[in-house]
């Protein structure tokens, strides 16, 4: 991999401010519906957390044959959930309808890069697949390491028939790009609590055709330096990095600086993603309370910030960047956010966290017993929440079932009206709806039930 020369090769970043994410607060428009354990499950011999579908290059859900896929981080179910990071599996599951999926099984029959594999996002391509992941953990080493590193396999085929999809032919594993040390922090400088260099996300610039991988890194900030007036919160700097292929080729990477990064104010910016809508550049990141730095009282949630073109300037959403988090009472309960487009609306999937733990910090959860710990556990995908979406502003305006991901050609019913919006209930901690299913969805008519 090289650096390249091209436009953006010297742009600037944006900056998340302590200022902005200072202004963080739960509203009506933010805070999802309560949600409740899963009552189904089409995979319940493994736990399934960050998922991504497979999309082409204009981010549109792909279909091959008739089928819809989607990737997940998984673990067997009988791990305790806090270690299922350890021994992550990419498996795939495809759907005819986006509401009924199969488990399709692990997506690689072995090759796969890195001790473990962590997130990702998946391209089709003429059919061909590119399924880009982190290599986490070094392949060589007998004990768990730490490095990261993206990667992406391709050269294997997903076949569609008539009792399901199979994948076919052999995966070819490479790794993509390294830190460079300047715009990325590497894992030797890195000071902070947690190291992030991963979780690649394709994104095609619909109005340049230019290509990108975003992915999740930190910004060097030497420990010297007078970044944060040289307080503690200098640890705090995470970034979103990009990767540019000047040729379109889904192998060929040169980076670029970062589009964002957030030095002073978080450390964790996962699975970057943009959203096209209305001629802006919506920009997604998930992140989590103890991630934030000290004086910044964040929440496990969906930030996202908007722009006129893909480089920015990046402003927060909302002002603060908050865009969906979890009731007061179920803090825990979802996270690792990911949107897509479905016509006026962009609809947000995510996983079924600690569903039911209302404690300080997710780091309680270790001291509860082992069952405890797997009961309170979600581990399927959460319910998909619809998001209106309007200039600088969003607002959540209804939920899906779990696992619904309905192509833009599928009308969904009318969104809820205010007085009835889930985030409204949710955070007053009234009970959700009446005649609601699973998804705490309001809606009793349409057929779109929870
Ligand atoms: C977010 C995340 C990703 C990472 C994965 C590992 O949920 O931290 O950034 O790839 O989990 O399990």
């Amino acid at each position: 991999m090289t650096e390249g020369s091209g436009s953006d090769r010297d742009a600037g970043r944006s900056a998340w401010t302590a200022a902005q994410s200072g202004a963080i607060a739960r509203s009506a428009d933010t805070v999802a519906p309560v949600i409740r354990p899963p009552e189904t499950d089409p995979a319940e011999s493994v736990h399934v957390w960050d998922t991504w579908l497979l999309r082409d290059r204009s981010g549109e859900m792909a279909t091959v044959d008739g089928y819809r896929v989607a990737f997940s981080l998984t673990a067997t179910s009988e791990l305790l959930p806090g270690k299922r990071h350890d021994v992550a599996e990419i498996r795939y599951f495809y759907s005819r309808d986006g509401r009924r999926w199969h488990d399709g099984g692990p997506a690689f029959d072995g090759g796969s890069l890195g001790q473990r594999q962590w997130a990702g996002s998946a391209l089709y391509d003429d059919g061909d697949v590119y399924v880009y992941y982190t290599a986490a953990g070094d392949g060589d080493a007998s004990e768990l390491t730490h490095t990261q590193r993206p990667a992406v396999a391709h050269g294997g085929r997903l076949v569609g028939a008539a009792d399901g999809l199979t994948v076919d032919g052999e995966w070819d594993h490479e790794v993509l790009f390294e830190p460079d040390g300047t715009w990325y922090e590497t894992g030797e400088q890195s000071r902070g609590m947690i190291y992030t260099f991963r979780d690649p996300w394709f994104f095609e610039d619909p109005t340049t055709g230019q290509t990108y991988l975003l992915f999740e890194a930190n910004t060097p900030v030497p420990a010297d330096s007078d970044a944060c007036g040289g307080d503690a919160a200098r640890e705090f700097n995470g970034s979103v990095g990009v990767a540019a292929s000047p040729t379109g080729d889904p192998l060929e990477w040169e980076l670029r600086p970062p589009l964002l990064d957030a030095v002073c104010v978080n450390q964790e910016l996962e699975r970057p993603h943009v959203v096209p809508a209305d001629g802006r550049y919506y920009l997604f990141v998930s992140s989590h309370m103890h991630t934030f730095a000290p004086g910044i009282d964040g929440y496990d949630g969906l930030y996202g910030f908007v722009a006129d073109s893909f480089r920015g300037e990046y402003r927060p959403l909302n002002g603060s960047g908050l865009v969906v988090t979890n009731p007061a009472t179920a803090p825990f309960q979802a996270y690792s956010w990911m949107a897509f487009p479905h016509r006026e609306e962009v609809l947000v999937q995510s996983f079924s966290n600690y569903f039911d733990f209302d404690g300080e910090s997710l780091d309680e959860i270790a001291g509860l017993s082992t069952d405890e710990q797997l009961r309170r556990f979600g581990g399927t995908l959460a319910p998909t929440v619809r998001l209106a979406v309007d200039g600088d502003r969003t607002r959540i305006v209804g939920t899906l079932e779990r696992w619904r991901m309905p192509l833009p050609e599928e009308p969904l019913p009318e969104p809820d009206t205010d007085d009835r919006r889930p985030g409204a209930a949710a955070l007053e901690d009234r009970p959700i709806g009446v005649g609601v299913g699973d998804a705490g969805s309001y809606l009793s008519s349409g057929g779109e039930r929870g």
